[in-house]
């Protein structure tokens, strides 16, 4: 493991303390305890319930709850070894602590102490930066978690006289969606989902993908969307279903071939209800990888002040759910440029930074219907891979869109005139066609009648659609798309 090789070379090139921040802190201590037989150096361990223990050079009977006294007393002993402090974070606000530290430290070159210290969260004060260095335990890879799972499985078969029940292709799945996690959090999700029945099929994958979101997400701007779509349940944006059927193996492959890039997203641009946030959480679902929504309303209202270093961390946990769809609805409502230097600003630099450095494969699907409020920066060449324009639907796929209204409200489509529906809903978006269903489902309920191309002729009759109402701004947002969007359809 190179958890062991690296601690050991920080210990072999004598930094005087080490700081560890992890949950795993069982891990690190056997970690530690291996490098001392390694080493042939003592472990003398810190808590504030056992005091110092593994040393008869000092009185570890003293004042055991006081970490000053404690390290008073290392200071004057010359036992020499590794010290490890467990949760010491609290006490280095405490200037004779951070002083006592320092002190030890500086004496390194005299007396060789190691001071070790683990907590779930540390932050070093600068009068110990230049003494010491931080340290990270490694992640669990795709085979660590195999082999996690595996023992896990015969753990329980043990117990249980018999066996867990796992596909391959299940086990295979799990551990690529628990990569991220530590051994820690990977082993109690495990454990739950094996637990529950003895089974690891299909649904144990999308249990353990929301419970690793639930381990990750510490603020609530990012949601995890349960509910993808279908690419059947759209209809029409026949160009941007075949740019995405292109890109979904080279997408998914843990090791992409040579010469093709990791697709990075998209900007879908367009008419309202013309189906732009359906065909977002449709890349999701036909990818069949988490779908994350960024909501910048909710980053704005919970962390005044905070904002840029909650989108970074939003953008973290986007990573670690890699393979995954990050997906910005009315992206420009958050990104409005004629705030002046305001949040908005930082926030755009940040997000546009992030778009161009990373390389985890978190695909970002942005929406926008107002392309005055969007940033121009946005917009450049290499930013999306691609900005698609997604017009009002044409004479078919408004059928298409009946068809797969009607078959969601448990009619059968074949019985209506689909061609005359078409053509009667010239100019409708795909939400106001399925206004018109639904409200016609509405009035023949009432009427006691079987639904029929009537009822629905009727309700379209009575609509006036979005592109009488709203021509010129439709009109304007083609004309504007014409030369720098491709047609979603
Ligand atoms: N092409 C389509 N195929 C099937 N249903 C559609 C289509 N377009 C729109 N709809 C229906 O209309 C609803 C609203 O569409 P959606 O919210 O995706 O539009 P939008 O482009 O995101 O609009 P807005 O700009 O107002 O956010 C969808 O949930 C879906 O039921
Ligand atoms: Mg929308």
């Amino acid at each position: 493991m190179s958890d062991l090789h690296d601690l050991e070379l920080l210990i072999e090139s004598a930094v005087p303390i080490i700081y560890v921040e992890t949950p795993e802190e069982a891990r690190l201590d056997a970690l530690v305890k291996r490098l001392g037989n390694r080493l042939g150096k003592p472990i003398i361990r810190w808590s504030v319930v056992s005091g110092l223990q593994g040393t008869h050079n000092v009185d570890s009977s003293k004042d055991k709850s006081n970490p000053g006294t404690a390290l008073q007393q290392i200071l004057q002993s010359d036992q020499e070894g590794i010290f490890v402090f467990f949760d010491l974070h609290p006490w280095l606000e405490e200037p004779v602590v951070v002083r006592l530290l320092r002190e030890i430290g500086k004496q390194y070159s005299q007396i060789a102490r190691t001071l070790i210290l683990v907590s779930p969260t540390v932050t070093i004060p600068s009068e110990l930066e230049t003494l010491s260095v931080k340290f990270s335990l490694s992640l669990p890879g795709r085979d660590d978690i195999i082999a996690m799972i595996l023992a896990e499985s015969e753990a329980w078969g043990e117990k249980k006289k018999r066996r867990v029940q796992a596909r391959q292709e299940v086990v295979e799945a799990l551990a690529r969606n628990l990569i991220g996690l530590s051994f820690s959090d990977c082993r109690a999700i495990i454990r739950s989902l094996i637990y529950d029945n003895g089974i690891l099929d299909d649904q144990d994958v999308e249990k353990a993908i929301e419970a690793k979101y639930k381990t990750l997400d510490s603020d609530g701007v990012l949601s995890f969307e349960m509910e993808t779509a279908r690419f059947t349940d759209v209809a029409g944006l026949r160009r941007l279903k075949e740019w995405l059927g292109y890109r979904r193996e080279v997408f998914l492959s843990d090791n992409a071939p040579p010469g093709l890039d990791t697709p990075k997203g998209l900007l879908l641009l367009g008419v309202q209800g013309s189906g732009k946030s359906l065909a977002a959480k449709a890349v999701a679902g036909a990818w069949q990888v988490p779908l994350l929504r960024l909501d910048f309303a909710a980053l704005y209202n919970k962390y005044y002040g905070e904002t840029e270093k909650n989108l970074r961390n939003s953008l973290k946990t986007a990573e670690m759910m890699a393979p995954a769809v990050l997906w910005i609805d009315e992206i420009e409502k958050g990104l409005s440029p004629d705030d002046n230097g305001g949040p908005s600003k930082r926030v755009l630099g940040t997000l546009l930074t992030w778009m161009a450095e990373r390389e985890s494969r978190v695909f970002m699907v942005a929406t926008a219907n107002d392309i005055e409020a969007l940033p121009p920066e946005l917009l450049r060449k290499g930013r999306f891979d691609e900005i698609f324009f997604v017009d009002l639907p044409s004479d078919d796929v408004r059928e298409e869109i009946f068809r797969i209204h009607l078959e969601l409200r448990e009619q059968d489509a074949e019985s209506f005139d689909l061609v005359e529906l078409g053509k009667a809903s010239s100019g409708f978006s795909g939400a106001e066609i399925e206004q018109a269903v639904v409200a016609s489902v509405y009035a023949s309920f009432a009427r006691k009648e079987d639904l029929t191309d009537v009822h629905i002729l009727a309700e379209l009759a009575q609509t006036k659609p979005l592109s009488v109402l709203m021509a010129e701004k439709i009109h304007g947002l083609r004309a504007w798309a014409a030369d720098r969007t491709v047609p979603a359809d």
